[in-house]
């Protein structure tokens, strides 16, 4: 993989169509703002990861046998920078974002950065694009690291070169909804992940494998898919890209990580948050019969935050959960939303301000 000198003719176009003072920080939907920077790290296979550079935002030139290109060798992650209401920046958990990539790399194999690489590389590129991060509380630089096997195979085998490779986007909310709850449609043919396959690591495939239904659901006017388990057919397994959890008066269920379901930092985090609260929260398989019976029904994740569900429909029958967002859903999203932005104290140690 090499990079083109930037900014070159046409990234400078793609670039700096929309520049800094134009962007309107009380619109931020989820779409790519390309910023200044991005930071690339190469490794040879069997070899590690030594010094990674900041280079010009821009496109990468990868050979047409690349692995990642034709055997889908390929994984990433997402995590967030916060612009505290004193200047200072906080990254969410990032070490757990370095760890979930390693275990990724594992069952793609692949070589991985340190944890403490991943975390100096994500810090590195925030800062060289901090002017990017939206002020306090109209959204946040979303981060996005890749690790690709970027050397050329024609056999299938394990590419013999990989590259890390971080990029940043301003980001507002992920559904177009807002904080307004979303409306599902349960998948009853394809599904997202097997045992045994790789629904429990980020790789790239697991989303491709989505937009078939995803893009059918949306045609029909549903913000997303929520698959079940391919086996029983009946058990929840998660959201295309995000986590789900069931209310029933004090309890909080979610489907338990057995390889199928992607172990999500938010997912974790909320566990935690709602069982301080006094929440009884348990991870294990949880039935459609309970989701459609529930008080009120989110979805978790980096991109989406917390976004409540407001309906979701089975074979054609639609269960509503109500209005607007659930009290839980939302004292949930208020917690961990102001930890983020640094608003209260962090207790649990997850902000590392920059
Ligand atoms: C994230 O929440 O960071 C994700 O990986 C979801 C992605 C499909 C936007």
């Amino acid at each position: 993989l090499s990079l083109r000198p930037t900014p070159s003719l046409s990234n400078a176009s793609y670039s700096q169509t929309v520049e800094l003072a134009d962007i309107e920080w009380d619109n931020l939907g989820f779409g790519l703002q390309p910023t200044d920077y991005m930071y690339i790290m190469k490794c040879q296979q069997g070899g590690t990861f030594s010094k990674g550079e900041l280079k010009r935002f821009g496109n990468i030139e990868l050979n047409p046998s690349a692995g990642v290109l034709n055997y889908g060798q390929g994984l990433f992650e997402g995590l967030k920078a916060y612009r505290k209401e004193d200047g200072n920046i906080l990254l969410f958990r990032p070490e757990e974002n370095a760890l979930r990539l390693q275990m990724g790399a594992e069952r793609m194999c692949m070589p991985f950065p340190t944890v403490d690489q991943f975390v100096q590389s994500v810090k590195d590129t925030v800062l060289a694009n901090k002017r990017w991060i939206p002020p306090t509380g109209k959204g946040s630089l979303y981060i996005r690291p890749l690790l690709m096997g970027s050397g050329p195979v024609l056999g299938l085998a394990p590419a013999p070169e990989y590259t890390f490779l971080i990029y940043v986007s301003p980001v507002g909310n992920y559904f177009k909804e807002g904080l307004a709850p979303i409306n599902l449609i349960i998948e009853n043919e394809l599904h997202r992940a097997t045992p045994g396959g790789t629904g429990g690591v980020k790789t790239i495939g697991n989303y491709a494998a989505v937009l078939k239904a995803q893009s059918a659901a949306k045609a029909k006017g549903y913000s997303d898919v929520l698959y079940l388990d391919c086996v029983h057919k009946k058990y929840l397994e998660e959201v295309s890209s995000c986590n789900i959890f069931v209310v029933k008066g004090n309890n909080i269920s979610t489907p338990a990580i057995k390889g199928t379901i992607l172990p999500g930092i938010t997912r974790k985090s909320i566990i935690d948050v709602a069982r301080n609260q006094g929440f009884q929260v348990e991870e294990r398989q949880v039935s459609v019969d309970e989701l459609l019976d529930a008080d009120e029904v989110f979805c978790t994740g980096t991109a989406v935050v917390v976004s409540p569900v407001g309906s979701v429909t089975y074979h054609g029958k639609r269960v509503s959960y109500g209005e607007g967002i659930g009290a839980v859903s939302q004292q949930l999203y208020n917690t961990l939303t102001r930890l983020q932005m640094g608003l209260t104290e962090d207790v649990m140690n997850w902000t590392l301000e920059l």
